[in-house]
C-alpha cells in the first residue's frame, strides 16, 4: 500500500491509482455496510475471500467470452482492473423470491419465479439506490437502449451460467447484483465492473436453505465469517479456516 494515490473509497473497496494507463487497482476491506450505510461493521478476513472469489468468479465469466474489468489479482487484497466509465446502476438477477422485493411486491418468500426477474436500481446513496424503469434509463441518458439491451443479455448469461455452476455445489444462486461501465479504449464496448462474492449474491445451502452470503450480517444470523470461508471452500479456493490467520 505504498505511493498509491488514492482516488475513492467506498463502503467495501478502496480504488486507488493504476501504474499502468487506464487501469485501476481495487483494494478489498473487511468493512461490511447494510441498509445504506445504517448498519456497520466488519466482517474479518472478508476482504481477502471476496478478492479471490470475485477473481475466480470474473475469469470464469470471462471463458463465456463476456469481458469483466479484471486484470489481474496482485496480492490477497487487491486487484488490477481497467479503468472504465461506471454506468450508475445496479442491476439485480433474481431467481427467488427474497430480499427488498418480497416487501416491495408482497410475493411469497423462497418463491421460484417462472423466469430470473431483472431489476435496475440507481446508483444514488443520498436517494437510497430507487429502483427505475428502462424508460428512466434511456431519457435520463443514464445508459442508451443498445446498451441497455447489452447489460441484460450479459446478465442473463451470467446468471444461467451461475446458476448451474453453484448447483453443481450444493448452492442455490437466489439474486445477486451487477454493474457495468464502458470501455474507454472502445466507449461501444461494455465490461462486468465491480466485484461478484458473497457481498451482491445471496447464495443458499442446497439441502437446508442455510444463507451462506452477507445476509448473515445484514440479519445478524451468526456465521458470517464461516459463511464467506463455506462458500470459498466450496468453490475450491481456499481450504478450511485459513484465510484469518494465514494470509
Ligand atoms: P435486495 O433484495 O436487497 O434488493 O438485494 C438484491 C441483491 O442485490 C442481493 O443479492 C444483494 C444485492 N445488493 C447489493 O449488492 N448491494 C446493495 O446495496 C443491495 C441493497 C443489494
Ligand atoms: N450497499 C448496501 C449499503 O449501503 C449494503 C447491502 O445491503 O449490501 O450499506
Amino acid at each position: 500500500m505504498v505511493n498509491k494515490s488514492k482516488l475513492f473509497e467506498g463502503k467495501a473497496k478502496i480504488i486507488f491509482e493504476g501504474n499502468q494507463p487506464n487501469t485501476l487497482i481495487q483494494h478489498f476491506k473487511d468493512d461490511a455496510t447494510a441498509f445504506n450505510n445504517k448498519k456497520k461493521g466488519k466482517i474479518l478476513g472478508k476482504g481477502k475471500i471476496n478478492n479471490l472469489i470475485s477473481e475466480f468468479l470474473m475469469k470464469k465469466i470471462s471463458e463465456l467470452k463476456i469481458k469483466t474489468h479484471f486484470i489481474k489479482r496482485i496480492n490477497m487484497r487487491e486487484q488490477m482492473i481497467r479503468k472504465l466509465d461506471i454506468i450508475p446502476l445496479e442491476v439485480v438477477i433474481r431467481n427467488i423470491a427474497t430480499g427488498s422485493i418480497v416487501k416491495r411486491l408482497g410475493v411469497n418468500e423462497g418463491e421460484k419465479f417462472k423466469e430470473p426477474i431483472i431489476e435496475f436500481y440507481l446508483k444514488n446513496d443520498q436517494l437510497n439506490d430507487p429502483i427505475v424503469s428502462q424508460e428512466h434509463i434511456e431519457v435520463f441518458e443514464w445508459a442508451s437502449q443498445d446498451e441497455l439491451k447489452k447489460i441484460i443479455s450479459i446478465s442473463k448469461k451470467i446468471n444461467n451460467y451461475l446458476l448451474d455452476f453453484f448447483l453443481m455445489r450444493n448452492i442455490k444462486l437466489i439474486d445477486f447484483k451487477l454493474e457495468f461501465g464502458r470501455s474507454f479504449e472502445n466507449k461501444k464496448e461494455i465490461m462486468v465492473a465491480d466485484e461478484i462474492s458473497p457481498d451482491n449474491c445471496r447464495l443458499w445451502d442446497l439441502k437446508t436453505n442455510k444463507k451462506l452470503d452477507k445476509d448473515r450480517f445484514r440479519l445478524d444470523l451468526g456465521d458470517v465469517e464461516e459463511s464467506y470461508q463455506e462458500i470459498a471452500n466450496r468453490l475450491g479456493i481456499l481450504s478450511s479456516k485459513k484465510t484469518k490467520r494465514e494470509y
